[in-house]
């Protein structure tokens, strides 16, 4: 059964988020050492990134995470090389690791660059193998993945009746999405499923019918990606602001 917390606005959303990363940060450092995050695309984190990344009096959570002990990893990106408006790496970079001293070593892209999408997943893939020490068979485990959540309840770049929701074996796939006309690269859900925390960030009104379907209807994966999202040993919370959770049933809302 997923958390669902409530905040008053796309800013509070933020600062709860970052409060969640730099919270499961410090257990992850404490317990192993390191940190593995899978970063999302998207506008909605940019408020948390900037949140985290933050200077000056507002930089609270900056100080409580050990940076040289994070790794880097997203949950997808488009097929464009990092510089690219429309990259995801090129998001986080502005936000984030412009600002704060994650080891270059540490930070693993997606080559969106590469000439098929097919390769930039497989180079992925690889690297996730190698990263995570995976053994043949099994996933990698992040300590956090952030969600975003699309208008169509697409997640990730897994879209309704994508051929990547069915993946049960690769750890990243490259779907052609053809409401975009374009392949992106994105992570499966069995890697999904596997990580220890899934952190949806929800925000704005446009999101409250996907929102809804996400949560309190009964319908499949292939027509709403965001409810494959179910981690096997893992926390699912979702952090939503009001005008996102303005059609849910009074049920699914923490009380007050
Ligand atoms: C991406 C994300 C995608 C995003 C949703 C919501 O690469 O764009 O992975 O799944 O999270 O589309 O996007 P917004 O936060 O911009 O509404």
């Amino acid at each position: 059964m997923p958390t669902i917390r409530l905040l008053a606005d796309a800013g509070e959303l933020a600062r709860a988020g970052a409060g969640e990363f730099a919270r499961l940060a410090r257990e992850a450092i404490r317990g192993r050492g390191a940190f593995r995050v899978a970063l999302s695309g998207g506008s909605t984190p940019r408020l948390l990134y900037t949140t985290l990344a933050g200077e000056g009096a507002g930089s609270i959570f900056r100080s409580l995470v050990a940076w040289e002990k994070v790794h880097l990893f997203w949950g997808d990106e488009r097929a464009v090389p990092p510089d690219h408006p429309d990259s995801n790496y090129r998001m986080a970079c502005e936000t984030l690791l412009s600002r704060l001293p994650v080891p270059a070593a540490q930070v693993h892209r997606i080559r969106g660059e590469l000439p098929e999408a097919a390769e930039a997943a497989a180079d992925y893939e690889r690297t996730l193998v190698d990263r995570f020490k995976v053994a043949p068979g099994s996933r990698p485990r992040f300590d956090l993945v952030l969600l975003g959540l699309g208008a169509d309840g697409h997640t990730a770049s897994l879209f309704p009746g994508s051929e990547a929701l069915r993946e049960t074996t690769r750890l990243v796939a490259a779907p052609w999405i053809e409401s975009l006309k374009a392949r992106r690269i994105t992570l499966t859900l069995p890697v999904l499923n596997n990580a220890a925390c899934v952190l949806f960030l929800v925000a704005g009104e446009e999101k409250a019918a996907a929102l809804r379907s996400v949560l309190s209807e009964d319908r499949p994966p292939e027509e709403i990606p965001a409810r494959g999202i179910r981690p096997a040993k893992g926390s699912l919370v979702f952090l939503v602001d009001r005008a996102a959770a303005r059609l849910l049933p009074a049920s699914l809302l923490p009380a007050g």
